[in-house]
C-alpha cells in the first residue's frame, strides 16, 4: 500500500490507474478504523479493481464546541489495519493541503441539511459535502462506499452527486455493530464502562420500534414514544432527536411506511452517539 499526502500526486497516481482503464473503489474516512470502515474496504475490493482509502479528519465539519482536537487518531494503526484489507492506495492530506490559506468555496445541501443532525450540529453536512466532493474530485472513483450508519450524510451525499451531475456512484453498505447491538463507532472508543453499557439503549430502542411494527403499528408518534420511554429510563442518556422521517425529504412522517427511516441521536454522558434503521415491511 502506499500512502500520499500530496493532492498533485493523488492526482497523477489516479491518472495511472485510469490510463490502465482500471476501476477505483473509494471509502473516505476520518481513521481510527472499526469493522464498518473495513465493511466498506471489503465491499470495495469485491466490486472495483483498485481501492484507495482516505483518512482525513475534516475540521470543517466539527462545530467549534465540538471534538475536532480530541478526536481518535492513530495512523499507523490504521495504515496497518488498510494494508491487511488490500487496500492499494491511502490518501491521507494535511488540513493545510485540502484547505490551503484563503480557500473560499463551500457546497451546501439545503433543507436536507438543516434536518435531524444539522440541527444539533450547524454547518456540520456543508463540511462533509465540501470535503467529499473535493475527496471524489481527487480520487476520482467508479463507486465510493458509504455506511448506513450516518444515514442522513448518506441521504445528502445522493443528492449532491444527483444536483451536481458528479460521475460516481455511491453505495450505501449496512450498520456494522458489536456483539449487542451498539453501532461501531469511532466515538465509541470516548465511552466510560458505565457509558458503554448505557449506550446499548440506542439499538435497543430501534429493537423496540422494531417489534411494535412488526405487530402491527403503524402511528410514528406510538412507536417514538415507546423509543423515549425506553431512552428515558437510561439515567445516563439524553435525547437530542428520535424521529419518523421520508428518505427523500427527511420530513416526520404521521404513519409508519416500508421505508420510512427512524432515527436517533442521544447523549450519553457528553458524546453523542447516533443509530437508525429503515422500516422493512413484509408485502
Ligand atoms: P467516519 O465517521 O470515519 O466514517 C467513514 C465511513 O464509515 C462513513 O461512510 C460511515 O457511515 C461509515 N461507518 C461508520 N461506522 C459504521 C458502521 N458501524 N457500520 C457501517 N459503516 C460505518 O463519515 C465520515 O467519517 C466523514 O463524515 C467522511 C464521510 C469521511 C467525510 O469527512
Amino acid at each position: 500500500m502506499r500512502m500520499i499526502t500530496a493532492i498533485p500526486e493523488m492526482k497523477a497516481a489516479v491518472r495511472a490507474v485510469k490510463d490502465r482503464k482500471e476501476t477505483i473503489g473509494f471509502v473516505p474516512t476520518m481513521g481510527y478504523l472499526h469493522e464498518g470502515h473495513l465493511s466498506l474496504v471489503r465491499s470495495a475490493r469485491q466490486k472495483t479493481r483498485v481501492t484507495i482509502a482516505s483518512i482525513f479528519v475534516n475540521p470543517t465539519q466539527f462545530g467549534p464546541n465540538e471534538d475536532f482536537k480530541a478526536y481518535p487518531r492513530d495512523l499507523d494503526r490504521d495504515a496497518a489495519m488498510l494494508e491487511r484489507e488490500g487496500v492499494d492506495l491511502l490518501f491521507h492530506p494535511s488540513a493545510g493541503e485540502m484547505y490551503p490559506e484563503g480557500h473560499r468555496t463551500t457546497v451546501e445541501v439545503l433543507d436536507l441539511q438543516d434536518k435531524l443532525c444539522g440541527r444539533s450540529r450547524p454547518g456540520h453536512f456543508r463540511g462533509v459535502c465540501t470535503v467529499v466532493l473535493k475527496l471524489v474530485e481527487i480520487v476520482r472513483p467508479d463507486i465510493a462506499f458509504f455506511g448506513q450508519k450516518d444515514a442522513q450524510q448518506a441521504i445528502i451525499l445522493k443528492r449532491m452527486v444527483r444536483d451536481l451531475d458528479l460521475d460516481v456512484h455511491l453505495e450505501i453498505l449496512p450498520i456494522v455493530r458489536e456483539a449487542d447491538g451498539l453501532a461501531m463507532s469511532s466515538r465509541n472508543t470516548y465511552l466510560s464502562p458505565l457509558e458503554r453499557q448505557a449506550a446499548i439503549v440506542l439499538s435497543r430502542s430501534l429493537r423496540t420500534a422494531e417489534v411494535k411494527i412488526g405487530k402491527g403499528e403503524r402511528r410514528a408518534e406510538t412507536v417514538l414514544a415507546a423509543m423515549r420511554e425506553m431512552v428515558g429510563r437510561e439515567s445516563l442518556a439524553r435525547v437530542d432527536y428520535i424521529e419518523a422521517v421520508d428518505m427523500d425529504r427527511l420530513d416526520p412522517v404521521p404513519e409508519i411506511a416500508d421505508g420510512t427511516l427512524i432515527a436517533l441521536a442521544v447523549y450519553i454522558g457528553k458524546i453523542r452517539l447516533i443509530d437508525n434503521l429503515i422500516v422493512r415491511l413484509e408485502k
